[in-house]
């Protein structure tokens, strides 16, 4: 049976108050509340004992008990308030954010549109198994115009057409097309021969809404035994219908190009115009794809001229091939409705991120 003496029970007052006063966080203060005045602490223990005592000091010992408990109690309420009001000051402190730091956020990039489209035309060509091949953009006029059966006289060597490389009579210019990575991969791989040259062209023109002195092309080149233009409208159809989806149709009209014989002007069935078109529909006359004809000018196209295979080391009469180009800018702005071509060279991201990032 537990002891009530005065000392005792005093004893365990001041204890429980040292405790409740050391106690450093609300934790800690659960343990202190447990330990002194818990089921198993030295005063419950003391409460319990007094119905056993004898009755006369029963009212001493419970006022003794009961006291020394509410003070206690008390001073635990108390502690508990401080504690835990420090404990959410300190919490709030430490979750501050300060708003007018300065940041590291870097806005982000995002993948230029001609880059994308660029890339989707490159996976149509490696899907029907071409290869992609390149050139510098600095390159000879032999290439650029020569071998491409270009005459000395041809307007496109004009200085008003062609950037041409100092000092004067050096031979080299920026390349007006990519049709001279023909010449470099038929002298360097030979026939047959199936690829597709991406690149950089330069014209001496003004920027403007639809002009850039700077601009893209892709070119296809097909190179084998045996090869008509219809392996050339075969080859279109699938590349519009993988531009553009559907059942595109393409259309050919009579043109003139000195590396093709027969040459040809390639148009795409307007994809906007779509629903409309079939037996009996025409084209939208508002629309702002094709202006109400229904077909999409998309470049230039033929059957590769016999004097452009003789000048890469080909024998035109073992291998025959078709060759197309067209303009990767001019493609953007019909298919994703870019109206100003400087859009697409000021840099801005906005305009980029646009367009999606497309992985
Ligand atoms: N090189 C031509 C141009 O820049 C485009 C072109 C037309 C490429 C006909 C070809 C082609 O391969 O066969 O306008």
């Amino acid at each position: 049976m537990p002891v009530i003496d005065d000392a005792t029970i005093t004893v365990a007052i001041d204890a429980a108050l040292a405790a409740i006063a050391a106690a450093p966080d609300t934790a800690a203060l659960k343990q202190v509340r447990i330990e002194h005045v818990g089921d198993h602490s030295v005063l419950t223990a003391a409460n319990r004992a007094i119905k056993d005592l004898p009755k006369d000091q029963k009212a001493a010992a419970g006022k003794l008990i009961g006291q020394g408990k509410g003070r206690v109690q008390k001073e635990l309420a108390a502690r508990q308030n401080e504690l835990a009001a420090a404990e959410e000051e300190a919490a709030l402190a430490a979750e501050t954010v300060d708003v007018t730091l300065p940041t590291d956020l870097r806005s982000r990039g995002a993948t230029h549109p001609l880059t994308t489209l660029q890339d989707r035309i490159n996976d149509f060509f490696v899907g029907i198994g071409w290869e992609i091949a390149e050139g510098p953009e600095i390159e000879s006029a032999w290439l650029n115009f020569d071998a491409l059966n270009a005459d000395a006289e041809h307007p496109s060597r004009s200085l008003q057409d062609t950037l041409y490389v100092a000092p004067e009579n050096s031979g080299m210019l920026l390349r007006t097309q990519t049709s001279p990575v023909q010449i470099r991969a038929m002298i360097e791989r030979g026939a047959p021969l199936y690829i597709a040259c991406p690149g950089t062209v330069y014209r001496a023109d003004e920027i403007d809404a639809t002009h850039s002195p700077m601009f893209h092309q892709v070119e296809g080149l097909a190179i084998d035994k045996d090869l008509t233009m219809a392996n050339l409208v075969g080859t279109l159809d699938a590349f519009a219908a993988h531009l553009f989806g559907g059942q595109p149709i393409t259309r050919l009209r009579p043109n003139h190009f000195p590396f093709t014989e027969p040459s040809a002007e390639m148009d795409f069935r307007c994809f906007n115009c779509d629903a409309r078109l079939g037996v009996e529909h025409d084209a939208d006359p508002n629309c702002r794809v094709c202006g109400g004809t229904g077909w999409i000018e998309m470049g230039g196209c033929g059957m590769v001229h016999p004097s452009v295979l003789r000048a890469a080391g080909v024998d035109p009469e073992e291998y025959q091939g078709f060759a197309f180009g067209l303009g990767i800018e001019r493609l953007l702005m019909l298919r994703n409705g870019v109206s100003d071509m400087r859009d697409m060279v000021e840099g801005d991201v906005r305009f980029s991120q646009h367009y999606g990032t497309e992985i």
